[in-house]
């Protein structure tokens, strides 16, 4: 018994769901009750998702969430009373959680299905591509609540979309549907409900399929070029060039093209 003589809540572990289809690895968040609100446990999960063998080992990671919410965003309940040393903790300890996802070295979607608030869509934003089926809410709560979006997503809007859009959305639209999301660049590709998990695994297998190295590099170019200068992104592409030039990928696909 606990000295306060009560009985023992054992806390339930909100949990994330890793299931492999072939070369893709498949992470579900299963909150439902509370629409995926990204507790600290549940970061927490997510973050142990990630260290595990089948996510390291898979060609691709699609991450999703259950029920009415891809996520609602950050947990409110957990937001209240946090001192600035709580807040260095807590990016010490999950919150970054966000950047492992920016970091993993294979390529990433989001299938979103309903809601995808505040720091949902900043894990959105973390992973490579978006896809969102017609019943899919986005939205950034955040400065209405008095605080920003600070899981990263200030950083990808603004690289994704601009500073004046990322203000627009950060500031002024509440609701953004699945149509707007498009229009604005949010996600890649709009499908019907219902649809959205099976076109991002369609898409996902794609890219398990492509020579994995090449795939891995283009990637990660990509995301050093926007803060590069102009010559040291072109020295990226070069040497990423050098690295995959002798690779059996690159010999079999020239060879391939001759043989034509
Ligand atoms: N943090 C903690 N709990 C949350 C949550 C969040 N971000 N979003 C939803 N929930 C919980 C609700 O408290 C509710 O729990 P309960 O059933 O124990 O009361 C449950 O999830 C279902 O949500 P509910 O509000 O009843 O659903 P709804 O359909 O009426 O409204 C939303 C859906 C998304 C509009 C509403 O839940 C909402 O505004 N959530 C907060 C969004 C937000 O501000 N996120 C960013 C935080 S920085």
């Amino acid at each position: 018994m606990p000295l306060d003589g009560r009985p023992h809540e054992v806390a339930r572990i909100p949990p994330v769901d890793v299931t492999r289809d072939g070369a893709v690895c498949v992470l579900t968040l299963r909150r439902e009750e509370k629409l995926n609100a990204l507790s600290t446990a549940l970061e927490r999960e997510l973050g142990d998702a990630l260290a595990r063998e089948e996510v390291r080992a898979s060609g691709c990671v699609v991450l999703t969430g259950s029920g009415r919410a891809f996520s609602a965003g950050a947990d409110v309940t957990e937001l209240r009373g946090r001192r600035p040393e709580d807040v260095v903790a807590y990016y010490r300890e999950t919150g970054d959680v966000y950047e492992r996802v920016a970091a993993l070295p294979q390529p990433t979607l989001s299938a979103i299905s309903g809601y995808c608030l505040g720091a949902g869509l900043e894990l959105a934003l973390a992973t490579d591509f978006r896809i969102a089926d017609e019943t899919a809410v986005f939205g950034f709560p955040e400065v209405g609540l008095g605080i920003v979006p600070s899981s990263g997503g200030t950083q990808r809007l603004v690289r994704l979309a601009g500073p004046a859009r990322a203000k627009e959305l950060i500031l002024l639209r509440d609701r953004l549907d699945a149509g707007e999301a498009l229009v604005v660049g949010l996600v890649t590709e709009v499908v019907p409900a219902g649809a959205v998990l099976e076109r991002t695994l369609e898409l996902a297998q794609r890219l398990a399929e492509l020579p994995p190295l090449a795939v891995s590099i283009a990637k990660q170019a990509i995301d050093a070029i926007p803060d590069a200068s102009r010559d040291a992104g072109i020295l990226i592409e070069r040497l990423a060039y050098g690295l995959l030039a002798q690779t059996e990928d690159a010999q079999r696909g020239v060879e391939d093209f001759g043989g034509r």
